[in-house]
């Protein structure tokens, strides 16, 4: 399989970084993620190949971590935590809330791709719950009211 040039460049530069190859297995999972979508049967092989690591050994690791994925995901990703400190202050409703929003369930997407939905375990900001990902960003204490602006807000800026 053959990887866009700016991609091999990130590969080159993280083999550099690690004094033990397969260091660099979660890292370069994720560029290729962010360039791809997802992680297909075809970026596993390849890169198990380059890390001199089985299919298997891969899969492991993108079992073990939520942010990885093996299935096509919207432009935008939701991440909705439900765990205990989101769930006390509404996380679970947050997520129906955008559920009924977007028209999808859990792990699917919208019909023009723009967005993706995931109920997710903590993400390590329980302090400003109820809390969501969107690709990278994270968003704080937030409302129902305040998902349907942010949801709005990225239609808007996607149409122009
Ligand atoms: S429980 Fe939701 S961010 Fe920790």
């Amino acid at each position: 399989m053959q990887f866009s040039t700016q991609l091999e460049e990130k590969f080159h530069r993280l083999a550099q970084h690690y004094p033990v190859k397969r260091s660099a297995l979660v890292p370069m999972l994720l560029f290729a993620q962010d360039e791809y979508g997802f992680l297909s049967k075809e970026i596993i092989a390849e890169i198990s190949r380059r890390m001199d690591l089985t299919v298997l050994d891969v899969e492991g690791t993108i079992s073990y971590y939520s942010m990885l994925r093996t299935k096509p995901a919207g432009r935008f990703h939701l991440q909705i935590c439900t765990n205990i400190s989101c769930m006390l202050r509404g996380g679970d409703k947050l997520f129906d809330h955008a559920k009924t929003k977007l028209g999808i369930g859990n792990g699917e997407v919208t019909p023009d791709g723009l967005f993706s939905l995931e109920e997710v375990e903590c993400i390590g900001a329980c302090a400003w719950a109820p809390a969501i990902q969107v690709n990278y960003d994270f968003h704080h204490e937030l409302t129902p009211e305040r998902l349907d602006q942010l949801i709005d807000e990225i239609q808007r800026v996607s149409r122009v």
